[in-house]
Parts: C-alpha cells; structure tokens; sequence
C-alpha cells in the first residue's frame, strides 16, 4: 500500500516542480546525456560510434539487454524480429472500422493498444518469457501497423511483410509497394531510414518515455504502456517539431523572403516567429544526432527528387544562425529535426507520417524503459502530488436557498 498521508506527514513538505522540470522519478542505466556538451550516449557508447557501424536492430538489442550483442546473438534477435512480423488477420478488419484519411499516428496508437486484445497470451508483467514475447511482438509488428496505418490513411491495399528484407527495407515495401507489382528498395534510402530510426531510439525521460514508465508503474501490461507513450508522442510539443520545420521553410520559399530577412524576424520576435529546428530543452550545444542528421540529409537529397531549394534555405538558415549573437547567448543550436522532415519528404512520406516514424525509431526506448522499470525494486506506482487551490469547505445548500 502507499500512503499519502504518511509521506506527506514524514517530509512535511510538497515540491511544487510543473513539468518535473528538477524531480528525478527513476534510476536508470539505459541513456546518458550531458545537454551542454552535446552528448549522447546509449549504454555508454557515444551515438556517433553507433551511427556510424551499428543498425537499429543491433541498437535495440544494445538498450533492451544493455550489451552489445556477439554474431550469433544479433542473428537469433533478427530472426525473432523477421519471424513475428505477421499481424493476426483479423487485425485487418480493426483496421477497416477507421474512415479515411484518420491520422496515422492515432490509428497507431490504437492498433497498439489493440494489441493486448489479440495478443493476450504475453500481457503478464512479471513472466520473463511473456516479457520477451511482448518485447519481439512490439519490434516486429508496429512496423507493420505502421504501414498499415499508412496504407489506410491513403486507401490503398495492405502489404504484407516479407521476411527475407531488412527492418527498414521491410518497412519502405509496405509503405510504398502495391500487390501488383514488385517494389525494390533503394539501399541509400533503406539506410538513411536505419540511421534516422537508430538516432531516434531512445532519449532517457521525456513525455513520453516517461508516460510509458507512469502507465507501466501500475502494471500495466507493456502493450498498454507503450500505448500510451505513443498517445504522448502525438503531441505537436513532443513529436510534432519537424513537421514545425517543414512548414517555415516552404513558407519562406513560397512567400519568396530572403533567409536573411527571415532571421531578422525571429531575431526581432516578430509575431512570436521562431527558427523550428533550433533550441532544445535540454542540449545547449549542438544536438549530436543534428550532426549525423546533416549528413543522411545530404545524400538523401543529393539522390533522389528531394527538394533541393528547401535544403538550400535550410542550409543557409543554419550558417546565417550559427555565426549570429543572437543564437550564440542563447546557446541555440540546431536540434534532431532540423534535417528530418526534409529527409521524409524526400523519401516520399507525408507529415502525418513523421511522428509514426519517430514512434517506430523509439520503440526500443520505451521497451528498454518499461523493462527497467518492471524490474527496479524501488518502482512505485506514480503519484504526483498536487497544491490544492480550490475552496476549503462549503455546504451543499437546501434546494429552497437557490
Ligand atoms: N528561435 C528563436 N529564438 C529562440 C528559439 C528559436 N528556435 N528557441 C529559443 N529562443 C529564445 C527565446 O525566445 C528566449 O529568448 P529570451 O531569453 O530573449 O527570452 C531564449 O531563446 C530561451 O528560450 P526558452 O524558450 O526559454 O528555451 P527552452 O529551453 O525553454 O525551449 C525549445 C526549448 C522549446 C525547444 C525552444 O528552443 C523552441 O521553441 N525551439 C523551436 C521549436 C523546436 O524546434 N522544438 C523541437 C525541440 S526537439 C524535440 O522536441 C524532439
């Protein structure tokens, strides 16, 4: 049991901190990151290195099961994850309840949520086997629900998975391929999705992480809670920033103003206009994976039909913001989504896909997360405290005194 009073009474105090901005609420061993030097790292290794040589399979394993996996190991997990990427037909029809053109990302929150009712066999917490059945079911079938979500936003016929295919060239053939004819994944385009999902798999606490940690303090099963951290992920304040960027920078091409002009604005506060992409709650330094970020932007465009006057403003804006005062006091840098709705766009997603392929990317995060959390001794349910301010005490009146 946990008693509130008795907390209440021991520290004679309440910590009034909204957005839990100084309350840590876990322990964890899963991602480091020191927001003034730029730093990220999972289970110790910098995301550079990881960027660099690893995949977002391997990645997954490393923050799931806190190691580096051998050989032999990563070839059994990628198995398991080919092997479960088949939904239960009958998802289709839960698919088919939708009207057309529901928003991807809430279809997907659904469909997970679903999950517990079509996979109730691996809903228990506290079974080391069920656990890892959730954990594989998770990893392979989301990319597929994703699709499907894709799919139905669209109208167009569901693709099933083909399991001799790699994670994201799986995932790009059930988004861009039709049933009647053959789709052939472009290596550059595959990679560029690995890395982009690598660099987005985890990112310690955060709404929705955190969310998923809160749903799961409950026992909640790990379906339910992932769930929820997608619901959390919906929100524009959360997943919503490179869509945010997208849109300045087809409105600075579209209403023809110089990026030059542009930075005045936002240097003046005009309007309230902010450079998207720029700033970050906690890195007041360069967002490494911005970096990395750079670079896939420049061979995904470079490639293939991109829009290559969006990536010219952006560049510009980036240079002009990098050398200006403004930007320099106030530590902002560019973030992890400066570059990424330009990437999706040139890979032929549309924004309502974005936040699904964020959601995808932190998959393992949240695994990882729910995982700890399950397994921390020190876990407790949640339960914030609040500052009442409402009247101390009234008296329901009789009727007559109305
Ligand atoms: N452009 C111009 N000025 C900015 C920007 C920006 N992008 N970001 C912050 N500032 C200014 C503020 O106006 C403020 O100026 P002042 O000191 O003169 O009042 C100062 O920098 C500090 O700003 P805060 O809002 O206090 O910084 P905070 O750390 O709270 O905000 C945030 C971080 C919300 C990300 C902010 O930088 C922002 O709005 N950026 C643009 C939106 C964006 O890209 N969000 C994505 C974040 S990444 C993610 O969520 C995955």
């Amino acid at each position: 049991g946990f008693s509130t009073a008795g907390l209440l009474k021991e520290t004679g105090h309440v910590a009034y901190d909204p957005g839990f901005m100084n309350t840590a609420n876990a322990k964890s061993a899963i991602t480091y990151i020191d927001g003034d030097e730029g730093i990220l790292r999972y289970r110790g290794y910098p995301i550079e290195e990881l960027a660099a040589n690893s995949s977002f399979v391997e990645v997954a394993y490393l923050l799931i099961y806190g190691e580096l996996p051998s050989g032999s190991q990563l070839d059994e997990f990628d198995t398991m994850i080919r092997r479960h990427t088949m939904v239960h037909e009958d998802f289709k029809t839960f698919f088919s309840g939708f009207p057309r053109g529901a928003h991807p990302m809430a279809v997907l929150a659904a469909s997970v949520s679903a999950m517990s009712t079509f996979y109730g066999d691996s809903l228990d917490p506290f079974d080391d086997h069920q656990v890892e059945v959730s954990t594989f079911r998770l990893l392979s079938k989301v990319p597929t629900l994703a699709a499907y979500a894709f799919k139905k936003e669209r109208g167009e016929p569901f693709i099933y998975p083909k399991n001799d295919l790699n994670y994201s060239e799986n995932f790009l053939r059930m988004c861009f391929g039709f049933p009647t004819e053959d789709y052939e994944v472009d290596p550059i385009t595959a990679k560029a999705l690995d890395t982009l999902l690598l660099l987005h798999a985890d990112h310690e606490q955060n709404c929705s992480a955190s969310t998923v940690r809160l749903v799961g303090s409950a026992h909640a099963n790990m379906f339910t809670s992932v769930s929820a951290g997608i619901n959390a992920l919906y929100g524009p304040l959360h997943g919503g920033a490179n869509e945010a960027v997208l849109n300045m920078l087809r409105k600075i091409k579209e209403e023809g103003i110089s990026p030059e002009d542009f930075m005045e604005k936002v240097k003046k506060k005009e309007d309230g206009v902010r450079l998207m992409g720029f700033g970050h709650r906690v890195y007041k330094n360069y967002d490494p994976r911005a970096r990395i970020i750079k670079k896939t932007a420049d061979e995904v465009l470079g490639k293939a039909g991109g829009d290559n006057e969006l990536l010219e403003i952006a560049q510009r804006l980036e240079e002009k913001a990098l050398a200006d005062d403004y930007f320099i006091e106030r530590k902002l840098y560019p973030n992890v989504d400066f570059y990424t709705g330009l990437i999706y766009t040139a890979m032929g997603f549309p924004e309502q896909m974005f936040t699904v392929l964020f959601a995808l990317g932190r998959m393992p995060g949240w695994i990882a997360q729910w995982r700890e959390m399950i397994q921390d001794p020190d876990t407790k349910i949640g339960r914030p405290r609040q500052i009442y301010t409402g009247e101390k005490l009234r008296h329901y009146p009789g009727v007559e005194t109305n």
